[in-house]
């Protein structure tokens, strides 16, 4: 395995494999990564949190051994502090959890960072930039939620002003802003723009592509970060 990358801010693309073939995790993952991803953005669902159920740690293990980079496990569960500890020991980099799943995310985080692995922080569409006040030294990710969480698919939600908040609270510190929900060409210029840096997508990244032939993948992906790019810097 690659050591991971040190902290940037530069522009990455996390493909979400909510939006892959089900049946194909280890190909869709390599075609993924040969495309250009960055990271490789894992949706675990548990239809008590979310009115989904996608899949668990055990997926997540055997997604590891295809996955060279960083593997960017999102947890929308509750409970979820029962559960960090198998999702780190399956292989995960980055473990994501709710702020809104626990009335005790200090503590979830805290654990998170205890097994090694890095902290993220997931706000829902409701949840205001406020919360992380206090948790912004135990955090390597906040996951700003432009969907309510739950499905691929879903119509984005304008969330640039919390983003705007959060970049500003985070000043110097090694903490990603990743936009997580209808990300496309048309809204990754809005969200890079009010300072994001980690853009999940799953179907804008999947769309015209299989494992097979997936230089749709590729196009998709270039044509995401281009459009997030040339939006870095801008005039908000
Ligand atoms: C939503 C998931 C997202 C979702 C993104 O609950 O957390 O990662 O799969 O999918 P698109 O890009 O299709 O909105
Ligand atoms: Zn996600």
């Amino acid at each position: 395995m690659t050591p991971p990358p040190a902290f940037s801010r530069a522009i990455k693309i996390a493909p979400s494999i909510l939006a892959a073939d089900f049946a194909a995790f280890g190909a869709e993952c390599r075609a993924l990564e040969a495309q250009g991803a960055d990271w490789v953005h894992v949706d675990v669902m548990d239809g008590h949190f979310v009115p989904n159920i996608t899949f668990g740690p055990a997926t997540v293990r055997a997604i590891r051994p295809q996955v060279r980079g960083v593997l960017d496990v999102h947890l929308m569960i509750a409970p979820v502090d029962p559960y960090i500890d198998a999702f780190a020991e399956a292989g995960a980099d980055i473990i994501t959890a709710h702020l809104e799943a626990t009335p005790h995310i200090h503590r979830t985080l805290q654990a998170i960072r205890a097994t090694g692995k890095k902290a993220g922080l997931a706000l829902n569409p409701g949840t205001g930039a406020e919360g992380v006040a206090h948790l912004l030294d135990m955090v390597d990710l906040i996951c700003v939620m432009t969907v309510n969480p739950g499905f691929g698919g879903q119509k984005f939600i304008d969330m640039t002003a919390k983003i705007r908040a959060l970049r500003a609270m985070i000043g110097d510190r090694p903490v990603h802003i990743e936009i997580d929900g209808g990300v496309t060409t048309e809204t990754a210029p809005l969200v890079a723009r009010a300072g994001a840096d980690v853009l999940v997508a799953g179907s804008a990244v999947f769309k015209g592509g299989t494992a097979d032939a997936p230089e749709a993948y590729g196009r998709n992906i270039r044509d995401i970060r281009t459009a997030a790019e040339a939006a870095v810097g801008q005039a908000v």
